[in-house]
């Protein structure tokens, strides 16, 4: 027979975990193509996890909404990132995968944590900050453009995080402030209690070990226009690859692959013998700028036709889409609820 202590420790710590591993989870925010600067310094990592920890992957479609108001535009996003992960190797049988909108749980946990948050927390958030400092020096009203859905994303963000007890939460360094906003409410929360009713995560930053240059030499953005899109079909691959950046050096002069861009594309892709291979040939001379980009393009287009193949496949095939989201729903939702029952119990609120 359990102690009254003993159960509630268990109902917290047991529910949510179908294994004894650690628990990662964490968002992807619906919006357009990717490119493989997100397969290499995102997509990739996050997919890795999936060897040491029970891992969980969703849509955060509610994120999106406090900046795309088109309907066809989310519906359009949710498929195409959906389809990405899948396609780069997001195994739904292994991991669970779902989608933030069908999981209202999420909402309900919001609005408790929302009672935890002080707007002074939410004041100093960097993405609202930046948005009020632009509108300052633009002349406007501080808060023009900001919704509240965007002034209280840190709070959305930790729901999402506590609701499935997360351990470990990979992000971008930009998502740093976020996490350590999700530890901040869910420690007021455990202090109130006298009880450690939400786990405390721990913030897995991604740190930037493989910089994905692009097309100009600087860091592929979508900012700068200078990416490589992932799923591009064959030709408008090649055609891309033809307009990196490189210098005005003879198809004679011996080339160093160390300050080239098309060099560091072409690390990502080759193994090391590949790698030697090609530093031999800059190096040697008698190599011209076009023969380097078909090299590049010849091994990409290897590499990425499986990818753009299973992607295509999924793209065409929206009902399995539909289908993969909604029973990943259902099974998130499944532990969402108990985790919910327990909590309002603890709150007072049945
Ligand atoms: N804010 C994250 C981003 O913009 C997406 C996100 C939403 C998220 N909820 C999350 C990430 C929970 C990790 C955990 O990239």
């Amino acid at each position: 027979m359990q102690s009254k202590d003993d159960i509630s420790k268990s109902t917290n710590h047991s529910i949510n975990k179908s294994s004894n591993r650690k628990i990662a989870l964490t968002g992807i925010k619906p919006t357009g193509m990717c490119h493989i600067g997100n397969y290499f310094g995102a997509i990739q990592p996050a997919l890795e996890l999936t060897r040491k920890y029970d891992a969980r992957y969703f849509i955060a479609d509610y994120h999106a909404l406090n900046s795309i108001k088109d309907p066809q535009l989310i519906r359009d996003y949710t498929y195409e990132v959906a389809a990405t992960w899948l396609a780069c190797g997001l195994d739904p049988e292994k991991s669970l995968v779902y989608r933030q909108s069908q999981v209202p749980e999420t909402f309900d946990l919001t609005s408790i944590l929302m009672a935890f948050t002080s707007k002074g927390l939410m004041n100093r958030a960097h993405a609202y900050k930046a948005m009020v400092q632009a509108n300052e020096e633009m002349g406007r009203d501080p808060d023009d453009g900001v919704n509240m859905g965007l002034f209280t994303y840190p709070v959305l963000m930790a729901a999402d995080i506590l609701l499935f007890d997360a351990d470990v939460v990979p992000v971008g360094q930009d998502q740093a402030q976020h996490l350590e906003m999700t530890i901040d409410i869910a420690q007021s929360i455990n202090y109130n209690y006298r009880k450690e009713l939400l786990t405390i995560p721990q913030p897995l930053i991604r740190k930037e070990t493989k910089t994905v240059i692009g097309l100009d030499g600087r860091k592929m953005s979508k900012s700068y226009n200078n990416t490589i899109p992932m799923f591009l079909p064959t030709k408008k691959l090649r055609k891309l690859i033809m307009k990196i950046v490189t210098n005005s050096q003879t198809i004679e002069e011996p080339k160093d692959p160390d300050s080239c861009n098309v060099f560091a594309i072409y690390k990502l892709f080759a193994n090391q013998q590949q790698q030697a291979e090609m530093r031999r040939r800059y190096e040697a001379g008698g190599m011209g700028w076009g023969h380097a980009k078909q090299a590049l393009f010849e091994l990409m287009e290897e590499h990425l036709a499986p990818f753009r193949k299973r992607y295509d496949d999924l793209m065409n095939n929206k009902q399995y889409i539909d289908e993969i989201l909604q029973e990943g729903s259902v099974k998130a939702r499944e532990i969402a609820s108990q985790k919910m029952i327990f909590l309002k119990k603890e709150i007072g609120m049945s």
